[in-house]
C-alpha cells in the first residue's frame, strides 16, 4: 500500500489536486491517499467554497498557517509539515503549482528523504521578481518526478540539467476540472445575480504584487479599465489583497464610480466558471486563467510582461499586454473591434491528465 500525502494551500491549488485524489482514490486497493491543507488560504471565498464545489473530501490535516511574510508563511509551513511527515511517514508528498506550500512542503520532504511528486512542473516565466517563479524552480531542483502540462516544460527542466527520467509529460490536470465541471456550472446563477448577458461584458481578475502593490501602477490599469467599461461592462471579484491596497492608495472612490463596473467578493469556482465562459474578453493576471480561457477559447489579456505559459499564447487564445494602460485599453479596444479566432487546445489538455499522473506516481513508486 503507498501512503500519499497530496498538498494544497491556495486557491489555485484546490481545481489541480480534485480530480488527482479522485483518481487516488479509485485505486483504493492500492493507495492511501491523505490530504493537508496549510491554511495558506483560509477565507470561505478563497477555499472552503472550493473544497464543496469541487467535491475535495475534507482535509485530513490543517496546518492553519495563515497570512504573513514569504519567510514567515514558508517557515511555518514548514515547521508544521515536518510534524506531519514525522507522524504519518508517507511514500510520496505530492505538491502542486508554484505557491509557497508548494515549495514550503517540498523542502521538507526533500530533507527527510521522502519522495515529491510535482505536478504543474517546469513552468518558467524567467522573472524571478515574480515570487512564484522562485517556487518553480526550488520545487523542481528538489522533487523526484516531475510531471509537466506541457512541452515546452519538458525543454525548460532538461535545460536545467533535470535527468530525463525524472520527467513526465502528462497533460493539464487544471483542465480535467474544467472539463468535468461545465455541465454544473450551468446551473449557477452567477450572470442573473450580476445581469450580465452571455458575451457581453468582460470578466476581470488581478491580484500579482507587480499590479496592485505599486500605487501608481494600480492607479493606471484603473484607468485602464475606466476606458474599457465604457464599451464593455467588466465584472470584476476581488482578491483581498487588491482590495486592501484598493482602499490604502484611496482608489475605491474612483473604481466605484464607474457604472460599467461590477465589484464582487472572490468567486466560488462554478460560478466563476459560468462566468468567464460567457464573457466575451477575459481581463487577468492569473496563470490558471490564461489556461482555462485557451482551452475555452475565450479572448484572453493578461496584464503581466511575460508568462510561464506560453503555449496560451501561441496556441490559444492569451495575449500579454502588460500593465502599461494605454496598451491594455488599446488591446482590449482591438479585441472588440475585431474578434480574434477560437485558437487551439494544446496536446493532453483532453481531461484525462489526472489518470496519467497516478499512472506516472505507480510506475516510479516501482522503480
Ligand atoms: C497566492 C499565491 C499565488 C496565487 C494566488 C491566488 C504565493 C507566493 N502566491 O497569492 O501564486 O496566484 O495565491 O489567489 O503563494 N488573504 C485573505 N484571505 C485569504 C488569503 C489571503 O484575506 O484567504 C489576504 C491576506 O491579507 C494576505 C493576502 O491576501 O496577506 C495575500 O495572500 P497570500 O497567501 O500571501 O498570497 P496571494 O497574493 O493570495
Amino acid at each position: 500500500m503507498l501512503k500519499i500525502i497530496n498538498v494544497v494551500g491556495a486557491r489555485p491549488n484546490f481545481m489541480k489536486i480534485a480530480p488527482v485524489i479522485d483518481e487516488m482514490r479509485r485505486r483504493a486497493a492500492r493507495l492511501k491517499p491523505l490530504l493537508v491543507h496549510t491554511g495558506q488560504h483560509y477565507d470561505e471565498a478563497m477555499s472552503e467554497s472550493f473544497f464543496t464545489d469541487l467535491g475535495i473530501p475534507h482535509p485530513d490535516i490543517n496546518l492553519e498557517v495563515g497570512s504573513a511574510s514569504h519567510a514567515e508563511q514558508t517557515a511555518r509551513i514548514m515547521i508544521a509539515f515536518e510534524q506531519v511527515l514525522l507522524d504519518e511517514r508517507p511514500d510520496w508528498v505530492v505538491v502542486v503549482g508554484d505557491v509557497n506550500s508548494t515549495m514550503a512542503a517540498t523542502l521538507v520532504a526533500a530533507k527527510m528523504a521522502i519522495r515529491v511528486a510535482h505536478i504543474e512542473a517546469g513552468l518558467r516565466s524567467r522573472d524571478q521578481q515574480m515570487p512564484e517563479e522562485i517556487n518553480r524552480l526550488v520545487t523542481d531542483a528538489l522533487a523526484d518526478l516531475l510531471l509537466t502540462p506541457s512541452r515546452d516544460a519538458d525543454k525548460n527542466l532538461q535545460r536545467e540539467g533535470i535527468a530525463p527520467h525524472k520527467i513526465r509529460f502528462v497533460g493539464n490536470v487544471m483542465i480535467d476540472t474544467l472539463f468535468r465541471s461545465l455541465e454544473r456550472a450551468k446551473q449557477s446563477t452567477v450572470l442573473a445575480r450580476f445581469k450580465a448577458r452571455p458575451g457581453e461584458f468582460a470578466a476581470m481578475t488581478m491580484h500579482r504584487p507587480s499590479n496592485v502593490d505599486d500605487r501608481a501602477t494600480l492607479a493606471g490599469i484603473v484607468e485602464a479599465m475606466a476606458a474599457i467599461q465604457e464599451r464593455l461592462p467588466i465584472i470584476f471579484p476581488v482578491h483581498p489583497r487588491t482590495r486592501a491596497r484598493l482602499e490604502e492608495f484611496g482608489l475605491m472612490e474612483r473604481v466605484r464610480q464607474m457604472q460599467g463596473l461590477t465589484l464582487a467578493e472572490p468567486l466560488g469556482y462554478l460560478d466563476f466558471l459560468q462566468l468567464y465562459s460567457n464573457s466575451r474578453l477575459v481581463l487577468t493576471d492569473s496563470g490558471g486563467i490564461q489556461e482555462e480561457t485557451t482551452a475555452l477559447g475565450i479572448p484572453c489579456l493578461t496584464l503581466r510582461r511575460n508568462t510561464e505559459r506560453p503555449v496560451t499564447v501561441s496556441l490559444g487564445t492569451n495575449r500579454i499586454v502588460g500593465n502599461d494602460p494605454e496598451v491594455i485599453r488599446r488591446e482590449a479596444f482591438a479585441e472588440l473591434d475585431h474578434p480574434s479566432p477560437r485558437g487551439r487546445v494544446p496536446e493532453l489538455w483532453d481531461g484525462h491528465a489526472a489518470v496519467r499522473i497516478v499512472d506516472a506516481i505507480e510506475e516510479a513508486s516501482r522503480s
